[in-house]
C-alpha cells in the first residue's frame, strides 16, 4: 500500500500535522498513520492557534483539523493557515456531516472533509489524494509547460486555408465534468463569429468528446487523420477534416468511435499541440473544448492559449477544485490569463446555489461572467444541434453568453494594443515561467 517510490528518498514522504483538542483523537490518528511508510506525522496541536503556529513552523503538506476546538476553532484556523502557509492543504474533521459546517470549512479554504469516526482506508486515501492534487499536479504541470515549444508559430505559419489570421486561442476548462464546458465552448465560439471573424472549435476530448452531438455533426474524419499526417498538413486534407456547421463555424471533431482511440496513440500531446497551432494560424479565434484531466496535454494547451475560461457552478465542488486549479494557473501564467466564469447561476432569492460573493471572497477571485441556469433553452439547443446564441440573441441566457464572447474578444485585443506587440515574444517569456523558476 502506497510505498514511496524507490530511490526518490525523503521528499516523497507526505508530512502531516494533527490538530484536535481531544488527546485520544490525536493518538488514534497517529496510530493509524504510523503504519503508512509514505506518511509522516511531524507535529500535533490541541487548539486552532497551536495548529496555526505549527503549520508555520513545520510547513507540512497536510493538516488534519478538527472543527470544534477551544480558542480559535478549526474554520478560523483554516482561514489563517490558507493565508500563512498556502502550500499546506487542510482536511477538516468533524462528527457532523453537517452541510452548513462543510460549506463554511470549504469556503475557509479546506480541501477535503472527513467524517468522524474516521476509518484507516478513508484517512489514507484522502491524505494521498489531497497531497497529489496539491503538489503533483503542479509538478506535472510545470514539466509539461516548460518543455512546450517556446515559440508560437501563430500568425507566421503560412495559412493552410489561405489567409493568415490573428490566431487567438481560447481554452475552455473546468476540473469538473458536466458544468458546461462544451456548452460554453460552443456558444462562445458561435458568439465570436462575425462576417470578418473566422472561428474554429476543437474537441480536445479524444475519448468522450461531445462536440459532434452538441452541433449535430457527423464525420468519418477526425483529428486522428490530421495526426497521421502531422509532418505535412495538406490544406486539402484540413479542408476535408474540418466540419462546417450550418452557422459557418468550423469544427475539428475527435474520433467518432472508441475503436479509433487506439489510433490516437499517434496523437501524443506534442502532435495534438502541433495540430492546434497549425490550424489556429488560419483563424481569428480557436476555441478548445477541454476535458477534465490535468495532464500533459492540458498543460500544453493551457500554455498555448491566450485566455483560459475556467468554468464553475455555484457549488462546493467548484470552490474546492477551482481553488486548486486557480493556484496552479495563476502561479504559471499570472491571474490575467484566466477568466473565471460561473455557469448555472440562479436568482439569489431562490437560495439554490452558493452565494457568488462567498465564492469570490473564498477564492479571492472575481467572477467575470455569470451564465444563468436555463435547462429548457440549453437542453433544447443541444437536442437540435444549434448553439443557444443562434436563437434570440437579446434574451437570457444567449445575452450573457454574447457578453462573455465580447469579454473574450476585448481581452485578447487588449493584449494586442499593449507595448508587447509581438505576441510571440510575450509568449516566449511566459512559457519559460520566469517568475517561478527564478529566471
Ligand atoms: N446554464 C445552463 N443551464 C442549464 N443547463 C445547462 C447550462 N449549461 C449547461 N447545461 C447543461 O448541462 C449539461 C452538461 O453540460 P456540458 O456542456 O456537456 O458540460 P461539460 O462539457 O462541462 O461536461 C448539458 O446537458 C447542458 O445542456
Ligand atoms: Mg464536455
Amino acid at each position: 500500500m502506497g510505498k514511496p517510490q524507490g530511490g526518490m528518498g525523503k521528499k516523497d514522504v507526505i508530512r502531516v500535522i494533527l490538530v484536535d483538542d481531544i488527546p485520544e483523537a490525536r493518538e488514534g490518528l497517529r496510530k493509524l498513520l504510523a503504519f503508512e511508510p509514505d506518511i509522516e506525522v511531524v507535529g500535533s496541536g490541541s487548539t486552532g492557534r497551536e495548529g496555526l503556529d505549527l503549520a508555520i513552523r513545520t510547513q507540512p503538506d497536510i493538516i488534519l483539523m478538527d472543527i470544534n476546538m477551544p480558542d480559535m476553532d478549526g474554520i478560523n484556523a483554516t482561514e489563517q493557515i490558507s493565508k500563512a502557509v498556502p502550500t499546506a492543504a487542510v482536511v477538516m474533521m468533524s462528527v457532523h456531516k453537517d452541510s452548513a459546517y462543510l460549506r463554511r470549512a470549504m469556503l475557509a479554504g479546506a480541501r477535503d472533509f472527513l467524517e468522524k469516526p474516521i476509518s484507516g482506508e478513508e484517512l489514507y486515501s484522502t491524505i494521498r489524494k489531497v497531497y497529489q492534487l496539491n503538489a503533483n499536479v503542479r509538478e506535472q504541470y510545470r514539466q509539461g509547460a516548460t518543455s512546450a515549444s517556446p515559440e508560437r508559430t501563430k500568425a507566421t505559419t503560412s495559412g493552410a486555408l489561405g489567409s493568415k489570421r490573428a490566431g487567438h486561442i481560447i481554452a475552455v476548462y473546468s476540473p469538473q465534468g458536466g458544468v458546461g464546458k462544451t456548452t460554453l465552448a460552443t456558444n462562445v465560439a458561435a458568439g465570436l463569429m462575425r462576417e470578418d471573424t473566422r472561428v474554429l472549435l476543437i474537441d480536445c476530448d479524444l475519448e468522450f468528446g461531445d462536440l459532434a452531438v452538441f452541433l449535430y455533426l457527423q464525420s468519418n474524419l477526425s483529428v486522428v487523420d490530421l495526426g497521421k499526417a502531422v509532418e505535412e498538413l495538406d490544406p486539402d486534407l484540413i479542408e476535408n477534416v474540418l466540419m462546417t456547421h450550418a452557422s459557418g463555424l468550423r469544427v475539428l471533431l475527435g474520433p467518432a468511435r472508441l475503436d479509433d482511440v487506439d489510433e490516437t496513440n499517434l496523437l501524443t500531446p506534442e502532435v495534438f499541440e502541433q495540430i492546434v497551432q497549425h490550424l489556429a494560424a488560419n483563424f481569428d479565434f480557436t476555441i478548445l473544448d477541454m476535458r477534465v484531466r490535468l495532464d500533459r496535454l492540458a498543460a500544453r494547451l493551457f500554455n498555448l492559449a491566450d485566455r483560459i475560461l475556467l468554468v464553475g457552478t455555484p457549488t462546493l465542488p467548484t470552490v474546492k477544485s477551482c481553488r486548486q486549479v486557480l493556484e496552479v494557473l495563476d502561479g504559471e501564467f499570472g491571474p490575467e490569463k484566466t477568466i473565471f466564469v460561473m455557469n448555472r447561476v440562479t436568482d439569489p432569492r431562490e437560495k439554490i446555489g452558493l452565494p457568488l460573493e462567498d465564492i469570490e471572497r473564498s477564492l479571492k477571485r472575481q467572477i467575470e461572467a455569470r451564465i444563468p441556469l436555463d435547462e429548457k433553452t440549453m437542453t433544447s439547443a443541444v437536442n437540435q444541434g444549434v448553439p443557444v446564441v443562434a436563437k434570440g440573441r437579446g434574451k437570457s441566457p444567449a445575452k450573457e453568453i454574447i457578453d462573455l464572447a465580447e469579454l473574450v474578444r476585448r481581452s485578447v485585443q487588449g493584449d494586442e494594443s499593449t507595448p508587447m506587440q509581438s505576441s510571440a515574444a510575450g509568449k516566449q517569456e511566459r512559457s519559460r515561467f520566469g517568475r517561478r523558476s527564478g529566471g
